[in-house]
């Protein structure tokens, strides 16, 4: 019998959403992509764990994969059973994770983050975390020695000039066992007021020496970064993630406008992979201080590669971004942690299942590999 096909449908299925797209030498076969999420489920010793495998294995079919914040070394981890990439156990556990993604015939990114400032004493025996300068941020953490009860931020330790090098370093070995543990790329978490962030902000970032002062010189740490990461996996394979008008754990800028546009364009020369955005199209505060103006149509306008938006997309306004030429791809976040199967109901229309967020940092395989795809219900 012939298949009709109502208008809607049609609609649907012309959304360049389901367009392959060129990322660096592959090519994703939709721009449906997931964003970076931690979800908790490591061991203590960030190891990624089975429930792990399971859980990206069931979302392979986004047209790339980025994997939550993984840590580049134990200088650069404080997150409670978040995983990492500095041991050689975390390299055959990822490759386990890398494994199944590749049988179902995925593509995935290691999202690789140092925390800095944001990291408790308690990750290290009392010892204050690093940082570009010392500048306390806001918020507290839970710890190994308090998991219920989280504790403030305190003031960290500026980093010396000459120990900036060893930190790309710890980078590199990073961006080395991505390759080890099979990753087909790698994300660079220069967002949401962690390491690299705090070295691209104004107000985080008070130092006088190269590394300080003037945005180029702020965004040199993150350019160390950038060429360690092409240096090891080829520039092709790397992606940068930064957030310019959000204000998690008070970091701020005194002008994101020209700080990111200058960023963006500085970016241009290292041919990377892709720039990933996350700047939210709805009013959400979380992820956008307001009263900023947004960066994003600034970066594209001033960025010559793929660029990635994310924050607050639904199949209709992901599609009409997509439309406008805005942006190249979505990144969508909350709405993979419910639907492991989203790319397959955006083609057909199928309703969203909700996400809980009581269980999003919970450990275990509640809320995290028990969310039925559309042909699973019960
Ligand atoms: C549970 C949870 C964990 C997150 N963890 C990360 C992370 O590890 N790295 C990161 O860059 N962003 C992280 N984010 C932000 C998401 O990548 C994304 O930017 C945000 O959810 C907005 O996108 P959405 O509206 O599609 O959910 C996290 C968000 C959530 C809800």
């Amino acid at each position: 019998m012939r298949q009709v096909m109502t208008n809607t449908e049609h609609d649907r299925q012309q959304s360049e959403l389901f367009t392959p797209i060129a990322v660096g030498s592959k090519t994703a076969p939709n721009r449906v992509w997931m964003a970076p999420m931690t979800r908790g489920r490591a061991r203590q010793d960030a190891t990624p764990t089975e429930v792990m495998v399971e859980y990206y294995r069931q979302r392979a079919t986004a047209g790339l994969i980025i994997t939550e914040a993984t840590a580049v070394s134990a200088q650069g981890y404080g997150w409670l059973n978040s995983p990492g990439l500095f041991t050689d156990e975390h390299v055959s556990a990822w490759r386990r994770v890398t494994d199944a993604v590749h049988e179902e015939g995925g593509t995935i990114f290691v999202q690789l983050w140092h925390m800095g400032s944001v990291v408790h004493p308690d990750f290290f025996a009392g010892e204050p975390p690093v940082a570009p300068s010392a500048v306390r941020q806001e918020g507290e953490i839970p710890t190994p020695q308090s998991p219920q009860e989280p504790r403030a931020l305190v003031t960290p330790r500026g980093l010396e000039t000459s120990e900036i090098a060893s930190v790309v370093d710890q980078f590199r070995s990073a961006f080395r066992r991505a390759i080890d543990a099979g990753f087909d790329g790698v994300e660079i978490h220069a967002a949401n007021g962690f390491l690299v962030d705090q070295f691209l902000r104004s107000q985080t970032n008070l130092r006088s020496d190269d590394y300080g002062g003037s945005i180029d010189n702020r965004a040199r740490f993150l350019l160390e970064v950038v060429d360690a990461a092409a240096n090891e996996v080829g520039s092709d394979r790397v992606g940068v993630r930064i957030s310019p008008t959000n204000a998690v754990w008070g970091i701020a800028d005194d002008d994101p406008l020209t700080t990111f546009s200058r960023v963006a364009e500085l970016l241009n020369d290292k041919h990377i992979a892709y720039l990933h955005v996350l700047e939210p199209i709805t009013d959400e505060e979380h992820f956008m201080k307001p009263g900023l103006s947004r960066v994003r149509p600034l970066i594209r306008a001033v960025f010559d590669g793929l660029l990635l938006g994310n924050g607050g997309y639904d199949f209709d306004a992901a599609t009409a971004d997509l439309a406008e030429g805005n942006v190249d791809a979505v990144a969508f976040g909350t709405p993979f942690i419910a639907n492991p199967d989203l790319v397959d109901r955006f083609v057909n229309g199928h309703p969203l299942n909700g996400p809980n967020p009581e269980t999003f940092y919970t450990p275990g395989a509640e809320g995290y590999i028990d969310y039925p795809a559309w042909g699973d219900r019960s």
